[in-house]
């Protein structure tokens, strides 16, 4: 018999989630379900590192995300569905991990810059936001996990949790398998702005979103700008509309962009579409998600029952590696 694959991956809680999360790798964990050892956690001390100023919503947002991916169909029998916080093996191995990772190391990880510029007012030149990729590195030891799905903006984590692997298995012997990611067919899913889908920039479309706002929030959507009238022709290619209509209506592609290059429609038709389409695609995400919300509690007793099962996966993995290290 072949061992099942352990596949992993965490989601700061951030609230509801949007098509980017979907097309993302959210689809990957429903997909591999089927097949392999999933484990799906809320990755809340992640966010503390760049939100520990205002931590007010991370239960709400915590308990939003769960009954989310539950409605999006991840399955709580078979995917381990739990919250970092609860699991403070997660922490122990942090503390191991960033005793043999190089400052170098982390100071070279792009995000780290180019946030600490960004993220303005939030103060994240601290010790926690540095340490974010050893945090994540240990998420993923911690359960041996052999896959990772993730966004390409995470790939860089993910090679340091290899080179920390890597290094760990120099020092002390080999003990860790070197997790492979594993990217989604849609690596970026464009926003209403044309700018990568995201809660942060405001431009997203929530999956439990209302079919008329989401049909008032595609009619706003920026298109190809050499379309200002109504008979210019435009080139689908450079319009994120159509780049949503790649994933919405691929039995009518090729007649969509003809449309779009010919002017034989205007872009609110065509927005009036896709519009049709991804309300239809979100409908059973809808009602189930209004099931679910008038289940009190469930998304705790989901994150309670997932950790009773990667609890003594992790202890069995953390007691490995003090081993190794000499301290048992
Ligand atoms: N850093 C990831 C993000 O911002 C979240 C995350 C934390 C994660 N730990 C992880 C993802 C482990 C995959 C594996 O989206
Ligand atoms: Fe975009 Fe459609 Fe308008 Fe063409 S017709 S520019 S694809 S919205």
């Amino acid at each position: 018999m072949t061992q099942r694959k352990r596949i992993l991956t965490g989601y700061r809680p951030t609230g509801k989630l949007h098509l980017g999360h979907l097309h993302g790798n959210l689809s990957k964990i429903i997909e591999l379900q089927e097949s392999a050892d999933c484990f799906f956690f809320v990755a809340d001390w992640h966010a503390l590192t760049t939100d520990y100023q205002d931590p007010s919503n991370l239960r709400l947002y915590t308990e939003e995300m769960v009954l989310d991916w539950l409605a999006a169909g991840v399955d709580p029998e078979r995917v381990n569905i739990y919250r970092q916080s609860d699991l403070p093996e997660v922490a122990e191995l942090n503390l191991y991990l960033s005793f043999i990772t190089p400052l170098g190391w982390l100071e070279r990880v792009p995000s780290f810059k180019e946030q600490v510029e960004q993220l303005v007012g939030r103060e994240i030149s601290t010790h926690g936001f540095l340490g974010y990729p050893v945090l994540q590195a240990a998420d993923i030891l911690v359960c041996q996990a052999d896959g990772v799905p993730v966004g390409e903006d995470q790939l860089p984590h993910l090679e340091l949790t290899r080179e920390i692997a890597r290094r760990f298995n120099r020092l002390y012997g080999d003990f860790f398998v070197e997790p492979q990611g594993i990217l989604s067919a849609y690596a970026r899913i464009s926003g209403t702005d044309g700018r990568k889908m995201s809660k942060s920039y405001d431009n997203y479309i929530g999956l439990g979103e209302e079919p008329e706002d989401i049909r008032a929030k595609l009619r706003r959507m920026v298109t190809d700008p050499a379309r200002v009238h109504r008979y210019d022709r435009g080139d689908p290619e450079k319009c994120p509309v159509f780049s949503l209509h790649k994933i919405y209506t691929t039995d009518r592609l090729p007649e969509v962009a003809d449309h779009c290059r010919e002017a034989y429609w205007g872009c609110i038709e065509c927005k009036d579409l896709l519009a049709d389409r991804i309300i239809l695609a979100l409908a059973g995400f809808r009602d189930k998600r209004k099931e679910l919300e008038a289940k009190p509690g469930l998304a705790w007793r989901v994150l309670a029952e997932g950790l009773e099962k990667v609890r003594p996966i992790a202890r069995g993995g953390l007691a490995g590696v003090r081993t190794a290290m000499g301290l048992e």
